[in-house]
C-alpha cells in the first residue's frame, strides 16, 4: 500500500467522491461456479475487501463502508456464520499493521454486541489503535441493518424527549443523522452492489438519499482494482441534481 495517495488512475482527482459504500455480494454464487463450499468465496471475498481498501486508500476516498454481515446474514447456517466470523477476526488481526501504516481509521458499525467475544475484542483493538488515523476511515458494516440503526436513532432522540434534553422542535434531519452510526461522516456519494442483484437489502437506508448507484454483474471474489476505477470514472460523468434541474434549464424557465 502506498501511504501517499497520488496515483490517478486516469481519475479527475477533484471529483472523488468523498464516500464510497459498497454491498459486496456474490461469493457463494462464485464458489458454486467452482464446486467449492461456500466459505472458499467468503475466502476469496476477504482478499477483494484488502485490495479493495487499498485502491481507494491510494486515489484518496474519504471514506469507504463495506457491507461485510448484515442483520439477516444470522439466520445463515451455524458453520457458514462462524467462518464468517472467523475471517472477519484475521482480517482485523492482519490489517491492522497495514491500516497503521497507511494511516486508515477502522470504525465498525452495527450490533457490535451480537458478535462474539473474541471479534469484539479484536474490533476495540483495531479501532482503538487506529483511532488518530486521518488518511481515510474504513467503516465495517458488521451485523448491520438499516432499520435497527434508524429505530436505534429514534429511540435515543424519544429518551432525550422524554428526559427533556430535547424537544420535538429539535427534531430534524441533522438531528437524526446525529443518532447514526455514520454521525459526522458525508453520506456516500457512490453506492456500489456486486453480482447484479437489483436491491438495497437494508444498507445504510437514511445515509443513500441521493447516492449514484452502481449495480455490476461481477461476483464479489472476481472483482478487481480496475472495475472500481471505472466505476468512479462512471461516477464522475454523471449529472448530480439532487431533485434540482440541470443549470441550462434553470437558465430558460
Ligand atoms: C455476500 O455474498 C457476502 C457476504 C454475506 C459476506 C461478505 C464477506 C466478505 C466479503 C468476506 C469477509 C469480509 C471481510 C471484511 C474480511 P453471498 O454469500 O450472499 O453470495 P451469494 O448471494 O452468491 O450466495
Amino acid at each position: 500500500m502506498n501511504s501517499n495517495p497520488v496515483a490517478d488512475y486516469g481519475l479527475d482527482l477533484s471529483n472523488l467522491p468523498a464516500h464510497i459504500a459498497v454491498i459486496m455480494d456474490g461469493n457463494g454464487r462464485w464458489a458454486k461456479k467452482r464446486l467449492l463450499n461456500r466459505v472458499k468465496g467468503h475466502e476469496k471475498g476477504a482478499d477483494v475487501v484488502r485490495a479493495v481498501v487499498t485502491t481507494c486508500r491510494e486515489i484518496g476516498i474519504r471514506f469507504l463502508t463495506l457491507y461485510a454481515f448484515s442483520t439477516e446474514n444470522w439466520q445463515r447456517p451455524k458453520v457458514e456464520v462462524s467462518a464468517l466470523m472467523s475471517l472477519l477476526k484475521k482480517f482485523l488481526i492482519d490489517e491492522t499493521p497495514e491500516m497503521l501504516d497507511n494511516r486508515i481509521r477502522l470504525n465498525v458499525i452495527g450490533q457490535i454486541e451480537r458478535l462474539p467475544d473474541d471479534v469484539q475484542v479484536e474490533i476495540r483493538r483495531a479501532m482503538h489503535v487506529t483511532a488518530h488515523n486521518t488518511g481515510m476511515c474504513l467503516n465495517l458494516a458488521l451485523s448491520y441493518g438499516g432499520r435497527s440503526e434508524i429505530v436505534r436513532a429514534v429511540m435515543e432522540i424519544a429518551t432525550g424527549i422524554e428526559k427533556g434534553t430535547l424537544k420535538v422542535s429539535d427534531v430534524s434531519d441533522a438531528l437524526v443523522e446525529q443518532h447514526l452510526y455514520t454521525a459526522g461522516m458525508p453520506d456516500p456519494e457512490l453506492l456500489i452492489r456486486t453480482s447484479g442483484e437489483m436491491r438495497i437489502s437494508n444498507f445504510l437506508l437514511w445515509q443513500i438519499a441521493y447516492s449514484e448507484i452502481f449495480i455490476t454483474q461481477t461476483l464479489w471474489p472476481d472483482f478487481t482494482k480496475d472495475e472500481l476505477i471505472g466505476i468512479i470514472k462512471d461516477f464522475q460523468g454523471r449529472e448530480r441534481r439532487f431533485g434540482d434541474v440541470a443549470p441550462p434549464d434553470k437558465q430558460t424557465s
